[in-house]
């Protein structure tokens, strides 16, 4: 008897460590291929920094030109792909790819000035610009007032790092000084958007004139990290000044949370464009987040309402795409239920890459928080979690590893946007995020 009990207890263990290590390789393959991979995310991005026929520093959303036509600056996501290759510059070995980098965000940083400068039909919140500089002035949906503050965002961690690097006087040179009016291109944009956060701008999709969560999280984070770097070059009096305009923005953001739904909302205040947002549901909300989130304290990951956020979101898309049927890992997500927009006709509403690795960036951010707090089954399975949503958009890429900004709802292929710059943005601060794992 007792040696029966022995042989199931060393079976009981082999069974138990052998799965166990089935889910270890299987969490390390999908963090294996993010690391290794990480230099081809790198080249895809810069890759769309100063194309041959555009200016220096402009850089394209998508290297489609037309169905839909992307090859414009969009202040938000030229924004996002800067501060994703300044997040990444620190943890590339490669001197040559660090180069290339650096070579990028300086023409960047040219290309910020000269349209900053532009005569626009909304001053610093216009959404977009031909690559040549000039600024786009067919109707669209404007001001975007998320622009300016990931453009500033962007310059801020950039000026952090030359001042890290003993570079400070190359940042008061280059991005930031205490003249008023405001001329430098940081300043420019905080000075924008601590007068201008109250205006209704329309929401990061382009679609919704009102008041927006993901605006207000990215100009909160842009004023309180601006407020440290003005701080830090002794413009003390608009340190306080934009610290005073994060505060009163943290009290209106608050009033997102919708009770009776029991989930962030994106947009309060509408006045204008699309009304068949029935759910109020949105991943807006977790790219505002991410984007804005400041690991402070303020709206953790760890935050009801922020997980419930989240879960209605995948508990929500889950049944809405026929892809989400078949067994392949993970879920694919949308910007929003409701969303009909398929890049040049709206008969779409499908899953977005960019998307879908919200998700995973924020579960593994998630998983950060609870390895911190000491859960660390908690945190493992968190991480898991997320690999698999990392695992649905690998499954969807091209042959070539390319990604594209949507996946057909029915068949799974990628559609829209050819060739997203976002994309491999957010593949990097994924990566980023994978770190302390
Ligand atoms: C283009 C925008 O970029 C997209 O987000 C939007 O859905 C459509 N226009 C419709 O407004
Ligand atoms: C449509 C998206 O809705 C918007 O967020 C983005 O800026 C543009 N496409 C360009 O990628």
């Amino acid at each position: 008897m007792r040696n029966g009990l022995r042989y199931f207890v060393v079976i009981f263990l082999f069974i138990a460590t052998v799965s166990n290590a089935a889910v270890q390789s299987q969490q390390s393959q999908t963090r294996e291929w993010i690391n290794r991979y990480t230099p081809y995310f790198i080249s895809r991005l810069t890759d769309h920094i100063s194309p041959n026929d555009g200016a220096l520093g402009s850089i394209i959303a998508a290297k489609s030109r037309k169905s839909p036509d992307y090859y414009y600056h969009w202040v938000r996501d030229a924004g996002l792909a800067i501060d994703a290759i300044v997040q990444i510059y620190p943890l590339t070995p490669d001197i040559y790819k660090k180069n290339l980098i650096r070579r990028k965000i300086f023409e960047y940083i040219e290309f910020s000035k000269k349209i900053q400068q532009q005569n626009t039909l909304t001053g610093l919140g216009e959404p977009k610009f031909y690559v040549d500089g000039t600024s786009f002035k067919d109707p669209w949906g404007r001001p975007q007032n998320d622009g300016p503050a990931l453009r500033a965002l962007s310059l801020i961690h950039f000026a952090n790092l030359l001042i890290e690097e003993g570079n400070e006087k190359l940042v008061r040179e280059m991005l930031y000084d205490n003249r008023l009016p405001a001329s430098s291109p940081i300043k420019m944009d905080l000075e924008y958007i601590a007068h201008h956060w109250r205006d209704p701008s329309y929401d990061l999709w382009e679609e919704v004139k009102g008041t927006h969560f993901y605006t207000l999280m990215v100009i909160r984070r842009a004023l309180i990290e601006g407020s440290m770097l003005a701080h830090r070059l002794n413009d003390d009096g608009a340190a306080s000044w934009y610290k005073s305009q994060s505060r009163l923005i943290e009290t209106e953001i608050e009033k997102f949370f919708d009770q009776s739904r029991g989930h962030f909302v994106p947009t309060i205040n509408r006045i204008e464009g699309i009304d068949y947002k029935s759910s109020q549901l949105d991943i807006a909300v977790i790219l505002g987040l991410l984007h804005g989130g400041l690991n402070d304290g303020f709206l953790s990951w760890d935050d009801k309402r922020v997980t419930a956020t989240l879960e209605k979101l995948i508990g929500t898309f889950k049944p809405l795409y026929p892809i989400n049927y078949r067994s392949i890992p993970g879920v694919a997500i949308g910007r929003y239920p409701e969303d009909r927009y398929a890049g040049t006709h709206f008969n779409g509403g499908n899953p977005w890459v960019l998307c879908t690795l919200a998700i995973a960036e924020s579960l593994y951010r998630y998983a950060e928080i609870l390895k911190k707090q000491g859960n660390l089954r908690g945190s493992d399975e968190t991480a898991l979690r997320a690999d698999t949503f990392v695992e649905r958009v690998r499954y969807h890429s091209h042959q070539d590893g390319t990604l594209d900004e949507q996946i057909n709802r029915d068949t799974g292929h990628m559609t829209s946007a050819q060739d997203l710059t976002w994309n491999y943005a957010a593949l990097l601060t994924i990566r980023k995020a994978v770190e302390p794992l």
